[in-house]
């Protein structure tokens, strides 16, 4: 048997893996100025969580979960979203105790059974930001600034935010009822699932990628002319805080999004640039959540990123562009092998990146490697050097070769060739 990654799974292999890293470090400077602290959930949850909270009818919940079950019987499933283990999270430990507004992020990865295609996995990341504890439009429209500063850290372009509101468990039922008539006197055009979303769930019909239900729900009443006027104003009022989002803002009375959870605000950061998986950032209000679980009234409002979505884009637009080493340490004789490589630790603890040969090889091969991995420079030592008390430096791009004296080496080297500037401070 061959062993292979499981379909819809994949290897982040070291030439991606410096763009991913830079991705979280922006990330968590961003969250620092929003005041995000971070959390990290466990994988497995008790799969009643994910149902109760995302919602039975749902694609997530009813087609793609990875669920098994324990010894005692209890379904335990892989996290397909963080939300609902965040606000479990906050429950548990009695995070909302300490009073005034919970601000949490996370990052990790997620599992959804899906039909794989570009921009979807069946494991993928996501990083998570939770604002637990308000319920007006200033914490929605500070939401919302930190997902577009997030990807504005990441040197993202040409997005769109789609917005929308899907009112309060006042005003969603009147508008339920109208769009459940309208869809059943046209149940004979949905396909199968919608037929029954119609009756059960008729909000989830909007998610329907099937064309001729996309085409009914193109005629169907939308919730932002139901809303309540408590709903209106915070609509309205949310707008008015972020017209001056730099980034292309679309009223969509269609963006209901997949999870049952949410409470008027719904919101989307899509990019034409990724085919049909054009979603990079998924959001929205979730007031009744909490108390859904069994905590208190705590209103929230989060967001989620794709990262896979994220590193696509980045990597479409700057190319796969590699680090440099900063030295290679070429040596040729027993002596110099060892001096060379206690040099070598010596350069690495002040931050420097060093490569050396591992097994004894000519000059040429040493050199043939140091150009293969990119490095800046090779320092050459060998018997003759010891010898006559002087190393050579060689600029691996110029093939300029100049001499260092071995006394006081690693401050020459330091000081004069490499620059105060390590590789890991840069
Ligand atoms: P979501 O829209 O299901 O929302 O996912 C958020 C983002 O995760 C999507 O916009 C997309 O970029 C990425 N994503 C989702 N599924 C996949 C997949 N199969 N492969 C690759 N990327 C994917 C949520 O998960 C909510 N929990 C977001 C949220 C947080 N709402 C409030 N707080």
């Amino acid at each position: 048997m061959e062993f292979t990654t499981i379909k819809g799974f994949r290897d982040i292999l070291p030439d991606e893996t410096p763009y991913w890293q830079k991705v979280e470090q922006s990330a968590r400077e961003v969250f620092k100025t929003f005041g995000f602290n971070e959390i990290r959930t466990p994988i497995l949850e008790y799969t009643e969580l994910f149902a109760r909270t995302i919602g039975t009818d749902t694609d997530i919940v009813s087609k793609e979960m990875y669920t098994l079950t324990d010894s005692k019987g209890r379904g335990l499933t892989l996290r397909p979203e963080a939300t609902a283990s965040v606000a479990r999270a906050l429950i548990q430990n009695r995070l909302y105790q300490q009073g005034g507004v919970q601000k949490l992020f996370c990052i990790g990865p997620m599992f959804r059974h899906e039909r794989p295609q570009k921009g979807r996995f069946r494991q993928f990341h996501q990083i998570n930001a939770e604002l637990f504890g308000d319920r007006g439009p200033k914490s929605d429209a500070e939401i919302i600034y930190l997902a577009v500063s997030l990807l504005d850290a990441f040197e993202l372009r040409n997005l769109t935010l789609h917005l929308n509101s899907i009112g309060c468990p006042k005003c969603r039922p009147g508008f339920r009822q109208k769009l459940k008539e309208y869809l059943v006197d046209r149940s004979e055009s949905l396909c199968a699932d919608c037929k029954r979303r119609a009756e059960t769930n008729p909000l989830r019909v909007f998610d329907c990628k099937v064309e001729g239900c996309k085409a009914i729900v193109q005629e169907a009443p939308v919730i932002s002319e139901h809303l309540c006027e408590e709903c209106r104003d915070h609509f309205s009022l949310l707008r008015e805080y972020i017209q001056y989002i730099k980034m292309e803002v679309v009223l969509d009375p269609r963006l209901v999004r997949g999870l049952d959870y949410y409470t008027r605000t719904t919101f989307e950061i899509q990019t034409e640039q990724l085919g049909a998986q054009n979603a990079v950032v998924g959001g929205g209000r979730y007031d009744g959540l909490v108390e859904q679980i069994g905590g208190p009234d705590l209103p929230g409002i989060g967001f989620a990123i794709g990262m896979e979505r994220v590193m696509a884009l980045l990597m479409e637009r700057q190319g796969r562009k590699a680090a440099r080493p900063d030295l290679f340490v070429a040596a040729l004789g027993s002596q110099a092998e060892k001096m060379s490589f206690t040099w070598a630790q010596e350069l690495r603890k002040r931050g420097f990146w060093i490569e050396q040969e591992y097994a004894p090889k000519s000059l040429k091969a040493q050199m043939k490697r140091a150009d293969r991995l990119g490095c800046k420079r090779a320092l050459i030592v060998g018997e003759r050097e010891i010898e006559t008390g002087m190393a050579i430096i060689r600029d691996m791009e110029t093939k300029e070769q100049k001499e260092v004296p071995l006394d006081n080496i690693l401050e020459a080297l330091v000081s004069k060739i490499m620059g105060e500037n390590a590789y890991n401070a840069r």
